[in-house]
């Protein structure tokens, strides 16, 4: 394999070898995408609940970084016209032929912007487990791009890991390279990459680039946890006068 350059790359082609096996090592131990959706119906309840994000077959939504389809699965049933985008081609094979259900289009994103999602407006944007692996200036473009394809009065949902790190966190990170360098490529079930491991945005930065886009952010939720959520929404339509 070539040496890796950016996490983009890593996504992109490293990646795939990796299968599936780590997206939710905790629930299915193998390849089995199922399994997985059993605990992505779950997961989306909770997020649905807490954030009290819209759902209905009126609507439209754009699901950024569905990996292997297990949410986009689940996301089809609650919304009207569902668009799954990846960076990986290898995850949106796999997404396509796990989860073909009418109203679910995948498309591959070159994951340094969502210029290629322009053909349409979104009610709705939806990213789980996605936004702590982008680097920067990736996070600050597709912040940017959701606001643009969002529909005035649209939502923005997003997930992502805002824990702080801690110094055990950044030896094992340092550890799980070491490794890496001598060719281990898998530690505990997980990529010894450090492509892999999450960049540590906190709450604050993710809340300051969001409103830079011109979010108005309603809501943040479990701030500095593994799970933080946020729903920003763009302006409303003014009314006529
Ligand atoms: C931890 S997985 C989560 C996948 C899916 N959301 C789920 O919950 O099963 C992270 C996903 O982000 C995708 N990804 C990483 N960088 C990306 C980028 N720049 N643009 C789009 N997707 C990206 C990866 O290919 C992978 O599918």
């Amino acid at each position: 394999m070539q040496p890796v350059r950016s996490a983009n790359d890593w996504w992109r082609e490293a990646a795939a070898e990796d299968g599936l096996k780590w997206l939710d090592f905790r629930v299915a131990k193998d390849d089995d995408l199922a399994t997985l959706s059993k605990n992505a119906v779950l997961e989306f309840e909770r997020g649905k609940q807490l954030t009290g994000m819209p759902t209905g077959p009126e609507l439209s939504l754009l699901e950024v970084g569905c990996g292997g389809g297990r949410m986009t699965w689940v996301l089809a049933d609650a919304f009207g016209q569902v668009v799954a985008a990846d960076i990986s081609d290898a995850y949106i094979k796999l997404a396509e032929q796990y989860c073909k259900k009418p109203n679910v289009i995948f498309r591959t994103i070159s994951g340094n912007d969502l210029d290629a999602l322009r053909d349409r407006v979104y009610d709705v944007v939806f990213s789980y487990e996605v936004f702590h692996h982008l680097e920067r200036h990736v996070l600050e473009r597709y912040v940017s791009d959701i606001h643009g394809l969002l529909r005035q009065g649209g939502t923005f949902v997003l997930e992502l890991n805002t824990t702080p790190m801690r110094l055990l966190t950044r030896i094992s990170i340092i550890f799980r390279y070491a490794l890496h360098l001598a060719g281990k490529r898998h530690w505990r079930g997980w990529p010894t990459s450090p492509y892999f491991a999450r960049i540590p945005y906190s709450a604050e930065t993710i809340h300051g680039i969001l409103t830079r886009a011109g979010f108005q952010v309603q809501k943040v939720l479990q701030p500095g946890k593994p799970q933080t959520w946020f729903v920003a929404t763009t302006s409303a339509p003014s009314p006529p006068s």
